[in-house]
């Protein structure tokens, strides 16, 4: 089976390639390295320098014939959403739609998504379940839902299987500080810096914080799963507010953390935690990875 990885060669892809060629894919990368990293990529994919925009994108999949394409590939900051719509729209949402086009054009059984728990927004009930009304507070949340609605109309018109899934706070090794995630790896760097960690509002907005090996692991099981389409929340139903992340690292550190509150900033959400029961019946998917242990690994691969 060939598979084709977009944004491979950054945190959440990298992962995601790993662990397909664990299960024996062909796989190919094309990434932009606009974030990503050379040094994050599987030696054993092939890896294309290309940006997701790029008139070369259906040339490359006529060539390759590829029988799955998981998306990863996107502007992924919330704050740069705001203040360049039209950057964010551009990566977003043409270049998904060129991804979209690539696929019906040569024939790809499946394409899976990479959306955000930012299509909700503020939500009201927590956990949040997929029924959920969406209100995104940044373009990047709407650029998501955007997609989100492309998806079923090119299954309906062209028969493009699909998965939509909408990550909760994804954290990890080789996480850089600028995604939706970041906050961890910039916190581990403030605390092994011995800076005080710097806390945008009071501390008490909650996020679902889930392992990046099991993200992954959604993803492979979004690929084989037998439901031609479907929208999927991952990540562990637990809230845990900033405040007490920082006390978990503090134990893991063995520091005393100093803590500096900032201003809250523009768009961001003040609780988030996603009902993962439908990924958990129709994927067969779970989280294995418990906060403690996945931020243990975290901050031994920065030290
Ligand atoms: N990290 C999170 O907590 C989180 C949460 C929800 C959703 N997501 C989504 O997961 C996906 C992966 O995010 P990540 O955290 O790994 O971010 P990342 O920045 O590490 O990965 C994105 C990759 O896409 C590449 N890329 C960006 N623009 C490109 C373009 N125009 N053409 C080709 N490649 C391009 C980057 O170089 C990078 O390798 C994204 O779609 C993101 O929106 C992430």
């Amino acid at each position: 089976m060939r598979i084709l990885v977009t944004g491979g060669a950054g945190f959440i892809g990298s992962h995601i390639v790993d662990q397909l060629i664990d299960h024996r894919w062909d796989v190919t990368v094309i990434d932009n390295l606009s974030t990503g990293l050379k040094s994050n990529l599987n030696k054993k994919a092939r890896f294309i320098p290309m940006d997701i925009r790029s008139t070369q994108v259906l040339e490359l999949f006529r060539e390759s014939c590829f029988d799955y394409v998981i998306h990863q590939a996107a502007q992924t900051m919330v704050p740069r959403s705001l203040k360049e719509p039209l950057y964010d729209c551009d990566v977003n949402i043409l270049g998904t739609v060129t991804i979209l086009e690539a696929c019906r054009l040569t024939g790809v059984k499946k394409i899976i998504f990479a959306s955000s728990a930012a299509v909700y927004g503020d939500a009201v009930a927590v956990p949040i379940n997929e029924g959920a009304m969406t209100c995104p507070s940044s373009f990047y949340g709407l650029s998501k839902l955007v997609i989100e609605k492309y998806l079923p109309l090119y299954y309906q018109q062209f028969g493009l299987e699909y998965a939509a899934l909408r990550y909760a706070n994804v954290y990890g090794e080789r996480q850089g500080d600028a995604g939706e995630g970041g906050v961890i790896s910039i916190f581990i760097r403030q605390i092994c810096a011995k800076r005080p960690v710097e806390i945008f509002g009071d501390g008490g907005q909650t996020r679902d914080f889930i392992y990046v090996g099991d993200i992954a692991a959604a993803n492979v099981a979004a690929v084989t799963a037998t439901s031609p389409e479907g929208l999927y929340n991952i990540g562990t139903q637990t809230e845990t507010s900033i405040n007490e992340l920082i006390t978990i690292m503090g134990k893991i550190t063995g520091q005393d953390v100093e803590v500096r509150y900032c201003p809250a900033r523009q768009g961001d959400i003040y609780r988030s935690a996603l009902d993962h029961s439908a990924a958990v019946s129709l994927l067969g998917w779970q989280t294995k990875t418990r906060l403690y242990e996945g931020l243990e690994r975290t901050y031994l691969s920065l030290v």
